[in-house]
């Protein structure tokens, strides 16, 4: 595989980005997706005194306390913005609130006459505590640990648009789609330019790297996987690219099973997440042609003990050379013990071969 350049600044200084850049490292590093949250006492004590979630997100001083308290409980090598999947359509115009344990709720947009409503001309605004809260935390971490901006994929962020919330089938999203696909096609080009300019924003305000999460990719068949999925996230990549060469973007497009092949050539992204349905065979094979992320179950971390401990070794015995960054296949659960959590870190951190 190619070795990208590094800045010279940075080399040697953040493992994550050493390991981005395909370059040789000591240890794979390890950060865990949806490391911040509701496991975490501290969290539950900061959300209940912000009083809503989306306060907590549009506080900076709250939203970066969450960001820092995994890293100041395990030595992660990186932290990921404390912000939510759906706040750019809220910067769009449409309404976003949240139910108690249940995720996002948004008025559904079925059809294109809802989609001319959404606008641009408030967008940065909204998202300014965002960009805030990068800055903080660029501020208070470390600065060999890597700071992590994310979106939603288009596609992702449009099921949630459509639907009007989380959903397990997408019916509405795909009626849409297959119904009126140059009406669905200017809702994922506007959220394209929306979310490219999120992504910006973010690596101005100190972002090091950024990740976009498809976790609705795998909802795609063949039709309609290249449209919604594939193109979306190769133009988001090419315009940040445009303008920082040396970001890294990974991608996470969850449940694509065998799409994983090539997407990273597809899209021009550094390095790909991967689930916990890819196999240890096929995650080996991927990282031939990229760097690759994850992908402990997170139920392991849950039941922890053994379980835990004979899943991570095998999952480091076969990827742990270069190319590879230590992860779980989706997010951690608010169920999952700290104390798993510490123990699963610790092993990566004292892992030899
Ligand atoms: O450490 C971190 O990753 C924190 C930042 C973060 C959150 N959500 C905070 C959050 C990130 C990166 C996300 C991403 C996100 N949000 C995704 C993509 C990743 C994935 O899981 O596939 C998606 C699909 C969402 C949308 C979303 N937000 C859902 C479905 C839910 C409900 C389920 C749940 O976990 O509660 C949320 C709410 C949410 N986002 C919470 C947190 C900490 C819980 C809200 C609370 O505290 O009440």
């Amino acid at each position: 595989m190619h070795k990208k350049p590094l800045v010279r600044s940075q080399v040697g200084e953040k493992l994550m980005l050493t390991a981005l850049a395909g370059q040789p490292y000591e240890r794979p590093p390890i950060w865990l997706m949806r490391q911040a949250g509701r496991y975490l006492p501290e969290y539950r004590d900061l959300r209940a005194e912000a009083g809503s979630f989306l306060n907590l997100c549009l506080t900076p001083g709250f939203a970066a306390e969450a960001t820092l308290q995994p890293l100041r409980r395990f030595p992660l090598d990186a932290a990921i913005l404390f912000a939510d999947l759906p706040l750019p359509a809220l910067a769009l115009g449409q309404d976003l609130s949240y139910r108690d344990g249940e995720g996002p709720v948004l008025p559904p947009i079925r059809d294109r006459v809802g989609v001319s409503k959404l606008h641009m001309a408030r967008f940065h605004e909204v998202l300014a505590p965002v960009y805030e809260t990068v800055r903080l935390v660029r501020q208070k971490l470390p600065p060999d640990r890597a700071l992590i901006g994310f979106a939603g994929a288009p596609w992702t962020l449009a099921t949630y648009m459509v639907e009007g919330g989380g959903s397990t089938d997408h019916a509405h999203t795909k009626r849409f789609a297959y119904g009126d696909p140059a009406g669905f096609s200017a809702l994922i080009d506007l959220l394209v330019e929306a979310t490219g300019d999120y992504l910006i924003a973010q690596i101005e305000a100190g972002a090091d790297i950024v990740q976009i999460f498809d976790s609705w990719a795998s909802s795609l068949p063949d039709y309609g996987f290249s449209r919604w999925c594939l193109d979306p996230i190769r133009k988001i990549t090419a315009r940040i690219k445009a303008a920082y060469p040396l970001v890294p973007i990974i991608a996470f497009p969850r449940g694509i099973g065998f799409f994983y092949e090539g997407f990273a050539a597809a899209t021009g992204v550094d390095a790909v997440s991967l689930d916990t349905g890819v196999s240890l065979a096929a995650a080996a094979k991927l990282k031939e042609e990229t760097v690759i992320q994850g992908n402990l179950d997170p139920q392991l971390l849950v039941t922890g003990g053994r379980a835990m401990k004979e899943a991570t070794d095998q999952i480091m015995a076969r990827l742990s050379g270069e190319n590879y960054i230590f992860n779980l296949g989706h997010g951690i659960v608010p169920q999952t013990p700290v104390e798993h959590v510490t123990a699963l870190v610790s092993q990566i951190l004292t892992w030899r071969k």
